[in-house]
């Protein structure tokens, strides 16, 4: 695998070379200041899929108290604004994306992205005043959601390499995205960059794709804080979660969360924002 030869399966191969049309939408519903709820319905009614996984969600016990939710309107009024954006957004891309079978475990990689872009907002939360004023918020799901999605494109275009790279990285306990750029001479990192590019989304954002491995290594000052906060998001995500492969956990890195001002040692005030972050996944994943 060579980078051109992943540019060129980025251009046209990848499921998602084009971000869904509800997903361009949503993001610009999220961003006016001015979009109210009936917006988001109005996309939702122009994709049955979304609206019958809406549906789905509004009824799930995660968001719902034994009362059956029967329109899109009504499901909208349930979730609320921010919660029927985020879903879309998620449920749009999440169920665009397949991989070769057996591959890879693609319900893991979701469960913690959706996990991760939910806590992304819970660190935000706690992060000092000076980070809250550099950082958008409007960014953070998205950020959470999409910064490991170079390694799906990955996965989907160049199979056989991938398992044999992550075959590698789990049997030799070593970060994936170390083991890719010994083989391959660059990472997902770089590959999410240039998809995020592709996708025209904000510089911010490419950042975390580039750098959520490394944050350190990104010296831009207003660009930093975003991905340190997706960086712990990550981090309190797999030190709560299930038990996984090292290859897939990332190193924990004290610069960064002092950096942000954060303190490592307060990762169990976040349990019970894991266990919300946890059971919404589930319930998107179930849709
Ligand atoms: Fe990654």
């Amino acid at each position: 695998m060579t980078k051109q030869e992943v540019v060129d399966f980025l251009s046209d191969g990848f499921t998602l070379a084009n971000l869904p049309d509800s997903f361009i939408h949503l993001r610009r519903i999220a961003n006016d200041p001015h979009s109210d709820i009936e917006d988001v319905v109005a996309v939702a009614r122009k994709d049955p899929e979304l609206a019958a996984s809406l549906l789905r969600l509004a009824n799930s016990s995660v968001y719902n108290n034994g009362e059956s939710v029967g329109s899109i309107e009504e499901a909208a009024q349930l979730l609320g604004m921010r919660t029927v954006v985020q879903c879309s957004l998620a449920l749009g891309i999440l169920k665009k994306v397949t991989v070769p079978d057996g591959s890879f475990d693609l319900q893991s990689f979701w469960r913690r992205s959706l996990t991760v872009a939910t806590l992304a907002e819970a660190v935000y939360e706690h992060a000092p005043k000076l980070i809250k004023t550099i950082v958008d918020p409007k960014l953070l799901y998205t950020a959470g959601l999409l910064h490991d999605i170079g390694l799906l494109a990955m996965i989907q275009g160049f199979r056989d390499e991938m398992v044999r790279v992550i075959d590698r990285a789990i049997s030799s306990e070593t970060p994936i995205h170390l083991v890719e750029e010994e083989a391959f001479g660059f990472s997902h990192q770089d590959t999410g960059r240039i998809l995020f590019k592709k996708w025209n989304l904000p510089e911010e954002l490419q950042c975390v794709a580039g750098y959520h491995h490394h944050p350190l290594g990104l010296k831009r000052r207003l660009y930093y804080p975003l991905v340190d906060i997706v960086y712990v998001a990550d981090y309190i995500c797999c030190a709560g979660g299930p038990e996984m492969p090292a290859a897939f956990r990332p190193a924990l890195l004290e610069d960064v969360w002092n950096r942000s001002r954060l303190d490592v040692n307060l990762i169990g005030t976040f349990s019970g924002e894991l266990d919300q972050a946890s059971d919404s996944a589930e319930a998107i994943l179930s849709c």
